[in-house]
């Protein structure tokens, strides 16, 4: 066992793994979750995983038994209703929900469970819908429902809490009430106050951006009237009922309700123990189901109706009123399976379990410093009792900052924990209050990023130098001290934290790429740097062909990306999507005017004549990153040659010369750099991908050494230049000189460079015996010394040839392997700021 595990085990070995259960974490982990092998996951507060053994529990019970519809009679389906029956009885149990006062309703989620007590609860204009500023978008959407009936609604903020000196019991509870909202309210305020308005009060057992828990007391002090409003408003008049969202507590500590009786309770069961999804639960506090109002009366909720006249008759047991249809009886059936292992385990072992990994978990982020002593995590969220929180959940969130204090952004972390295997949730959570309340973000701020197109899951992570989101590691029964340890800390301290012997690397993380003034062209053309060899890719995503000399066109490499495969639904094929593409060969015959195409799953190969027009194929006109296309399709035996080779339906099309030419329109321009000044084919970003083999063979030392980074996974893969995917490869001069270049001469013709590539998984593929093999190298490798701002990993430069002819084969010029690669340093003072700005500004991942 290394230091660091003693060292945990001495401070949480108590809590952690299971040591009185009948299995312990590592037997756990080594029997039930042998798919996590390698992986990290850390993503429990959205799902949390089901055991393998459960799986084969159900699968073992739902065929050994036969399970009918409820709503029969026959003896299958009475077995049905026994296994429902039980199944609501487990959950009550779960809950310590007494059966004489609270039901158990299933419904699609705890998203379905919120919605029908919106739509249920009986709104009047004197009502209040208050929720507090941690709760999920699908409580929130709950005021809907308060709103259109007249109601007020408004977000609350705890900040203060009185307790009575005897009984220790909370007296009176502090609140910050945010904005009243209300609609219509000419229109409801004709009407009379009754006096016996009912209010809902809806709070998270546990916030799912933060992890605080709030304190349960809640439901009395709510009950009870005792909440004060720090502006010396009153609290309402009428009857308050309360609601608690359980969805994320309830895998750690579902809220006993034999001490804290609420009248709703929401969650799913995917989050207790993985399966069955799209099965959640209501229980509701049987006086408070009375006052909810069906209208909807369907299969399964109706005792009677008469078909043409409006006669219906509801059925009176409350489950049966409200499970609207056949409920998903074999879903429930699995429940059992998964309680069983929650109950082996026990719930307060679990909690203690998980709670010490998120303990330590967040020390350490909290201990973790920078070498200039700046602090690198900033943590969301902690509890005190003045705010009502009992303690912190099994989840951590934050952002990371970089020695200058300048933030990474989470989508950056995101991308780059994946590298690692490590899964885990980046953005707002669906929790927009907590969201703004922890990162600071005011009205106006939220308001201009939406302006802006920011929506929850894309990548602008840093607005205007603020993050838009977070990182969130959660953690479920089965997470191990090595998944936050050896997995995810080690990620975080040695992909973001400065250290003194990582000087180099992160100088390239700051400031994207050295430069240096002088004697740049001599020192080129002295060390001899010349065109090694030429790469042409007339499919878009498949193998492409090399050669001695090849034609230039104003488009690139004549016939390059001129092609691509098509889904039937419109999507454009890449080998992301499909990697069996990279098995498609290509040649190019310049002089018989013949594209041959081959597969390993093709018996015969395929020839496209280039300037035939004998294609019946029709013509259309397709979008693609922002420029139309003008393409043509082909005959159906081509599309069922290609739908052949890659496994699914697919079609061929080519992009026809035409001068539609459309540059991006600025919107879409931000932060690409995708070339607009002259028309593409296919390709993502540019014309040409240069690769320099001096490059290469730095990567590939590095994939060597053993001191990089202290991922265990890295085995000792070597890479080839063409598994970059290069139209140009380079041979001579220092590793990286390349991404200096500004303006190049290969022979006489003349390129620009428009900065670094970004790259993607794709360069992860590699084919072995017609097979596509994926690893994480050398994209892990890459990201540990060739990332910039952003996030993005840049290995290769992008070009741009500076044809002086209008379209297609322009002016007759040829590249030729062995010409001289001549770095024009002219305008190097000129030219360094626009080749910096390149750099930061490449965004679009290169599946070229
Ligand atoms: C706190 C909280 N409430 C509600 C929900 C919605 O749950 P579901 O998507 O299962 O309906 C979630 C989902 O993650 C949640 O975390």
């Amino acid at each position: 066992m290394d230091a660091a595990k003693e060292e945990f085990l001495k401070e949480f070995g108590r809590d952690y793994g299971y040591s009185g259960a009948p299995k312990t974490i590592d037997e756990i982990r080594a029997t039930e979750f042998k798919r996590l092998e390698g992986v990290a996951y850390l993503d429990h507060a959205a799902a949390t995983l089901y055991s393998e053994l459960q799986m084969e529990a159900i699968l073992k019970d739902l065929t050994a038994n036969i399970y009918g519809n409820p709503h029969s009679q026959s003896d299958s389906s009475f077995a049905t209703s026994d296994i429902v029956r039980n199944a609501r009885q487990q959950v009550l149990d779960y809950f310590k929900a007494s059966p004489k006062d609270y039901k158990c309703i299933f419904t699609s989620g705890a998203t379905a469970a919120l919605k029908l007590v919106g739509e249920a609860f009986p709104w009047s204009h004197q009502s209040n819908f208050v929720y507090t500023m941690e709760n999920h978008n699908s409580v929130i959407g709950i005021r809907e429902y308060a709103l259109e009936q007249g109601a007020q609604a408004y977000a609350i903020e705890i900040e203060d809490t009185e307790r009575d000196a005897f009984t220790g019991n909370i007296a009176s509870v502090q609140v910050t009430k945010h904005q009243m909202l209300r609609r219509n309210e000419a229109k409801f305020l004709a009407k009379n106050h009754t006096g016996s308005a009912y209010n809902l009060f809806a709070f998270p057992s546990e916030c799912n951006f933060s992890g605080l828990k709030f304190s349960l007391e809640l439901v009395k002090t709510v009950k009870e009237d005792s909440i004060r409003y720090s502006d010396g408003s009153p609290s309402s008049n009428g009857h308050w009922k309360v609601l608690i969202d359980a969805a994320k507590g309830c895998a750690t500590e579902p809220p006993d309700l034999s001490k804290y009786p609420a009248d709703f309770v929401v969650f799913s069961f995917y989050k207790l123990f993985g399966y069955p999804t799209g099965l959640g639960a209501l229980i509701v506090h049987t006086d408070a189901a009375k006052l909810l109002k069906k209208t909807y009366f369907s299969g399964g909720t109706v005792a009677a109706s008469i078909a043409d006249i409006d006669f219906v008759k509801q059925r009176e047991g409350i489950e049966e009123l409200f499970e609207d249809g056949t409920i998903p009886f074999l879903s429930i059936a699995s429940l059992c399976h998964g309680f069983k292992i929650l109950n082996s385990l026990t719930i307060p072992a679990i909690s203690r379990h998980t709670s010490s990994l998120a303990t330590y978990l967040r020390n350490v982020l909290a201990a973790l410093r920078h070498e200039n002593g700046t602090r690198v995590c900033t943590l969301y969220g902690s509890c005190s009792s003045k705010t009502l929180c009992n303690k912190m959940g099994p989840l951590v969130s934050f952002n990371l900052r970089r020695p200058d204090g300048s933030w990474v952004g989470h989508r950056e972390v995101e991308k780059l924990a994946s590298l690692y295997s490590i899964q885990l949730r980046t953005g707002c959570f669906c929790n927009p209050g907590a969201c703004a309340k922890y990162l600071d973000l005011s009205h106006l701020d939220l308001v201009t990023n939406i302006e802006a197109g920011h929506i929850c899951w894309d990548d602008n992570d840093i607005i205007n130098g603020k993050p838009s989101g977070a990182v969130r590691v959660s953690l479920g029964y089965m997470s191990t001290y090595e998944d936050v340890k050896q997995k995810f800390i080690d990620f975080v301290t040695s992909s973001f934290v400065s250290m003194p012997t990582h000087s180099r690397d992160l100088q390239f993380c700051g400031r994207s790429i050295p430069f240096t003034d002088t004697g740049f062209e001599s020192r080129y053309s002295a060390f001899g740097v010349d065109l090694k060899s030429i790469t042409v890719y007339p499919i878009k995503s498949c193998a492409g062909f090399s050669t001695d000399r090849w034609p230039l066109s104003s488009r690139g490499l004549l016939y390059d990306r001129e092609w691509l495969l098509q889904s039937l639904t419109g999507e454009t094929l890449t080998q992301k999507k499909v990697p069996e593409m990279c098995l498609i060969h290509t040649y190019i015959d310049l002089s018989q005017g013949i594209l041959f195409i081959n597969s390993p799953r093709c018996k015969e190969g395929l020839q496209i004549i280039l300037n035939s027009n004998s294609s019946n194929g029709k013509r259309e006109e397709i979008s693609l990153r922002g420029q139309i296309y003008q393409v043509q399709g082909y005959d159906k035996e081509v599309d069922t040659w290609f739908s052949a080779a890659i496994g699914r339906p697919c079609t061929l099309l080519r992009h026809l010369s035409s001068s539609h030419c459309v540059s991006l329109d600025e919107r879409d321009s931000v932060g690409t750099c995708r070339e607009s000044r002259t028309c593409l084919n296919f390709s993502n970003e540019a014309q040409f991908l240069l690769i320099s083999e001096e490059s290469v063979s730095d990567l590939n030392n590095r994939l060597n050494s053993t001191d990089v980074g202290k991922d265990v996974r890295r085995t000792s893969v070597q890479v080839n230049p063409m598994r970059f995917r290069p139209n140009l490869v380079i041979s001579g001069g220092r590793p990286y000189a390349e991404d200096e270049w500004i303006n190049i001469k290969i022979g006489n013709k003349s390129f620009r460079s428009l900065g670094g590539c970004n790259r993607c998984q794709m360069i992860n593929f590699a084919t072995d015996a017609e097979q596509v093999l994926k690893t994480n190298e050398p994209l892990s490798t890459l990201a540990s010394y060739r990332r910039v701002k952003q996030g993005k990993i840049l290995f290769g430069i992008l070009l741009r040839y500076e044809c002086e002819a209008e379209e297609g084969n322009s002016n007759n010029s040829w590249l030729q392997v062995g010409e001289s690669i001549i770095p024009d340093s002219k305008q190097l003072g000129d030219t360094r700021r626009i080749h910096a700005d390149m750099v930061v500004c490449q965004v679009g991942k290169s599946s070229r």
